[in-house]
């Protein structure tokens, strides 16, 4: 076995972070660049990777893991087509209890471990009334709801700047690929805003229409957290949702988290070949 590379960015990381980072290393010795964190029902993307290692959550000191029951939780960490990457299969949300430093500690881990470029994929609901179920949208910007900021409290310095830009918080480069990618594959690609929202309800359908108001064209619980933090510490960001219902009032349906689910399978189809090829190109 090839000895592991030195601790990448070992300065900068605090004392819980690089106990983490290490546990991690003693178990896969790989420097991934690239991060994936897959959202609910799309852990399937980890299964592509190649040379896998996995690692459970609970074997990472101080990760957080999911209270949902049947929610994954591990890292992958593996090839694919090439780049060295890190899956986090499962996630945990604001909803569950956790506070912000908390959701912030796992995109930390992931720095120290090599990530530069992150990829942050979620299941939300279709704000805009031309969504339907089933199609992917890459998030142009976001909006956040959860009324809190990882980044409350002293600041890292050694991480980046207490005052970070957001302006350009999902990688118009990374943007300009999927686009290509998309039309290759012919595949098609909506394009919007993803406000997050605190859950664990889901949302009423007036406050739907206050999102959509404000701009909103998908909504959910997740990934806000996660892309002002790997923005902070200078990661670049992209991000894909797919979209698993209309947002509620919208289809005069009540709303299923089994629903949810199942679409995000739906879209495997479609999603397993795009993720390949922009992971490929990064
Ligand atoms: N609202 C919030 N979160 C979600 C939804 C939704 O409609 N669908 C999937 N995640």
């Amino acid at each position: 076995m090839s000895q592991p590379a030195p601790l990448p960015h070992a300065a900068l990381l605090d004392p819980q972070v690089a106990a983490a980072v290490a546990a991690i290393r003693a178990r896969a010795s790989l420097v991934p660049k690239v991060g994936l964190i897959l959202g609910s029902g799309l852990g399937f993307i980890a299964d592509q990777l190649t040379d896998a290692a996995v690692v459970p959550y609970e074997e990472i000191p101080l990760f957080p893991r999911s209270t949902i029951v049947g929610h994954e939780g591990s890292l992958v960490l593996g090839a694919l087509d090439g780049q060295l990457c890190v899956c986090m299969k499962g996630r945990v949300h604001y909803y569950e209890g956790y506070d912000m430093p908390r959701l912030a500690f796992p995109i930390h881990v992931l720095r120290g471990l090599g990530v530069e470029r992150l990829l942050v994929t979620n299941a939300a609901g279709g704000v805009n009334p031309d969504f339907r179920v089933g199609d992917l949208m890459l998030i142009e910007d976001h909006l956040n709801f959860l009324g809190d900021n990882p980044l409350r409290g002293a600041n890292r310095d050694a991480l980046g700047p207490r005052f970070p830009d957001m302006s350009f918080a999902y990688s118009k480069r990374l943007r300009d690929l999927w686009r290509a990618v998309a039309a290759e594959q012919q595949v098609s690609l909506r394009e919007g805003v993803y406000a997050a929202m605190i859950g664990p309800s889901y949302e009423t359908p007036a406050e739907i229409r206050m999102l959509r108001r404000v701009g909103a064209d998908a909504v959910g619980m997740s990934t806000v957290p996660e892309v002002i933090v790997a923005n902070h510490c200078g990661m670049e960001v992209t991000g894909l949702s797919v979209i698993t219902n209309q947002a509620a009032g919208l289809s005069g349906q009540p709303l299923s988290h089994d629903e949810v689910k199942e679409a995000s399978e739906l879209a495997r189809v479609r999603l397993v070949p795009l993720i390949r090829e922009v992971i490929r190109r990064l």
